[in-house]
């Protein structure tokens, strides 16, 4: 996700996208940049670094420029350097670009514009090779241009340009990334989300996919991607500042939880083909030899990352066969891991930053071991230690509690376990394209239970739970992980004494907990231990604890042994922690929010724990 705004109008240009950029820096904030149109010249301000950064270079600069565009960066091509940082110029500098998304095609369309059109590339960006793409096709129409050089273009963008030419004019386009115009008296803006918009107008037009607009200080113009004018309804919106910022949502963590499908497609993007059941991951290094060499994998995290990491373990050793250790990272740097040359490491973080994992790989480094990470943050320091990096596109996860990361660390560890049995030739293709395909069918089951039905339904469970000071968590064989995950995120943000259990081990002391009316969130979805989950209910109910499952649709028997039962959409049988977890941060949401806790910001804890 990144920043983007547009202005033209009677205004200093300058201003209104430092301070339109400061609000979305939400969205992004490892390097931001300006374009501003100076005496029919498009000049660019930018560097790595964040807006804040930014105003200070610009002081007492362009303070008259009425036109301009702005862009704040979450990196995914390109590490966050001055030369990454958004506005890109054509060749001439007579054009310039900001952009949200990623263009697949980036690589065919910068060899063909550097072999056939002579052009020179100053950046490792995707962004870049819109720039030059446009200029390529600009006859005299700024417009026409853009939308001929997108017929090229494959991927997601919400993009705006301009040029020096054309000084008057923005022109913008929007293709699953989020682009909104603000209707002003005399001016005009465009913008990636509401929150830039706010301070000038709240008159706004969302742009559909495949849309594309020309912005001038007094009109705006809304066309289709052939070209023909469009009718557009307006939107007059209502929301306070700090709303519009969460999406129109009481708070970062529910708008992350949310984003989920979103992120999931991301994440999933340029990395699967379903027709042949294919998971390329061309951003690892690995050589096939070196895959084939690795004998064991240690996975190393902390918190829900070490969850996903769970998960990973069982995905790993089933679909490659080979064993797979999970560390809490506090214990693995302290405890003389018995290390070979031939193992993995795999450190999972979202933020790049937690300082025990940051040693866990260190320490692997330093036995000469090979480390892959799985993390959110393009240029985060594990990201830069590691031997290979397998990046989540999440996006910015602002709330403490992590949600939307978790799940495409998932991600990443289903696409790594194909990978890796693919490369080592031990994944029959039937099984590889089951999965493939059930990856892909992800983001549309995620949505389904992300439904407002469900969500009103667990909501009102919560009103029940959080009378509580304890809950458990149960579950069996992948249900188990997904437990400890939903316990950690509702003891987390809700202060409830949440514990997980592998169910079977209850009978080994945790029962002696199960007291009259006791909420038990039970995880029930894999049919190989169904009925010893369901006597694991069982023994729940004869001590009065009340369940609520979570469960598989077509596990019938369930719904006639719990109180209450949140059926998942069907999915491949290993894909089911990306489902299952999701009612139980909802749960977690929910149940903070009766309690009136800090949903996004709760007591004690960092969003990145960079201490030891
Ligand atoms: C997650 O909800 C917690 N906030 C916490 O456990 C977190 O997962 C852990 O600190 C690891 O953070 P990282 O993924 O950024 O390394």
């Amino acid at each position: 996700m990144c920043g983007i705004v547009g202005y033209t109008g009677n205004k200093s240009a300058k201003d209104v996208l430092i301070e339109g950029l400061k609000k979305l820096e939400y969205r992004g904030y490892d390097s931001a940049g300006v374009a501003l149109e100076d005496n029919g010249k498009l000049e660019i301000c930018k560097a790595a670094g964040s807006v804040g950064d930014l105003e200070k270079t610009l002081n007492g600069k362009f303070n008259t420029a009425g036109l301009g565009l702005g862009h704040t960066r979450w990196a995914t091509h390109g590490r966050p350097t001055d030369e990454n940082a958004h506005p890109h110029y054509s060749a001439s500098r007579e054009i310039v670009v900001v952009h949200n998304g990623i263009i697949e095609n980036h690589q065919a369309l910068r060899d063909r514009l550097s072999i056939e059109g002579g052009y020179e590339f100053r950046s490792e960006t995707d962004t870049e090779v819109l720039a030059h793409l446009i200029e390529e096709y600009y006859r005299g129409d700024l417009f026409e241009a853009l939308r001929r050089a997108l017929l090229d273009v494959e991927g997601s963008y919400a993009l705006v340009a301009a040029s020096s030419r054309e000084p008057e004019k923005l022109v913008c386009a929007r293709k699953d990334s989020p682009l909104i115009i603000g209707y002003g008296d005399g001016e005009n803006l465009i913008a990636s989300d509401i929150p830039a918009l706010l301070t000038h107008t709240r008159k706004t037009c969302i742009l559909e996919d495949g849309e594309l607009a020309v912005l001038t200080a007094d009109r705006v113009v809304v066309y289709n991607r052939q070209g023909d004018i469009l009718e557009k309804d307006t939107l007059e919106i209502d929301w306070d500042l700090e709303a519009a910022e969460k999406g129109g949502y009481d708070h970062f963590m529910l708008k992350e939880i949310m984003e989920q499908p979103v992120a999931v497609r991301e994440t999933l993007r340029q990395r699967i083909s379903a027709g042949e059941g294919k998971v390329s991951l061309s951003e690892l290094e690995f050589s096939v030899d070196e895959l084939k060499r690795v004998e064991k994998i240690f996975i190393v995290a902390c918190g829900t990352a070490y969850h996903a990491g769970l998960v990973g373990k069982a995905v790993i050793e089933k679909l490659v066969g080979i064993p797979v250790e999970v560390e809490v990272a506090s214990e693995f740097r302290y405890r003389e891991p018995l290390l070979e040359q031939n193992h993995l490491v795999i450190v999972i973080s979202q933020s790049g930053e937690t300082a025990d994992t940051l040693a866990g790989l260190r320490l692997a480094r330093s036995r000469g071991l090979n480390v892959m990470a799985i993390t959110n943050v393009v240029g985060s320091t594990v990201s830069r230690e590691a031997d290979h990096v397998l990046y989540t596109w999440a996006g910015p996860e602002i709330a403490v509690a992590s949600t939307k990361a978790y799940l495409t660390q998932l991600i990443a560890l289903y696409l790594f376990a194909i990978y890796l049995g693919e490369s080592r030739g031990v994944l029959p293709v039937e099984e590889a394209m089951g999965l493939v395909k059930g990856l892909q069918s992800l983001p549309g089951k995620l949505n389904s239970v992300l439904n407002e039905e469900n969500v009103a339904r667990l909501k009102t469970y919560c009103d029940h739970l959080a009378k509580w000071e304890s809950a458990f968590f149960v579950g069996r064989n992948l249900d188990s992980p997904v437990a400890m995950e939903g316990s950690l995120k509702l003891k987390e943000i809700s202060y409830i004494h949440a514990e997980a259990c592998a169910a079977g081990e209850l009978k080994h002391g945790p029962l002696a907990l199960i007291v009259d009316g006791i909420p038990v969130i039970a995880l029930v979805t894999q049919e190989a231990v169904l009925d010893k989950a369901l006597s694991n209910i069982q023994e729940i109910n004869a001590r009065g604890g009340e369940v609520f499952a979570i469960a598989q649709e077509g596990f019938d028997d369930v719904q006639n042994q719990v109180d209450s039962v949140f059926y998942l959409p069907p999915v491949h049988n290993l894909l089911t922690p990306v489902l299952s977890v999701v009612p139980t941060q909802l749960i977690a949401y929910y149940a903070a929010l009766a309690r009136g806790s800090a949903v996004d910001k709760p007591r004690n804890l960092a969003k990145s724990v960079t201490v030891e």
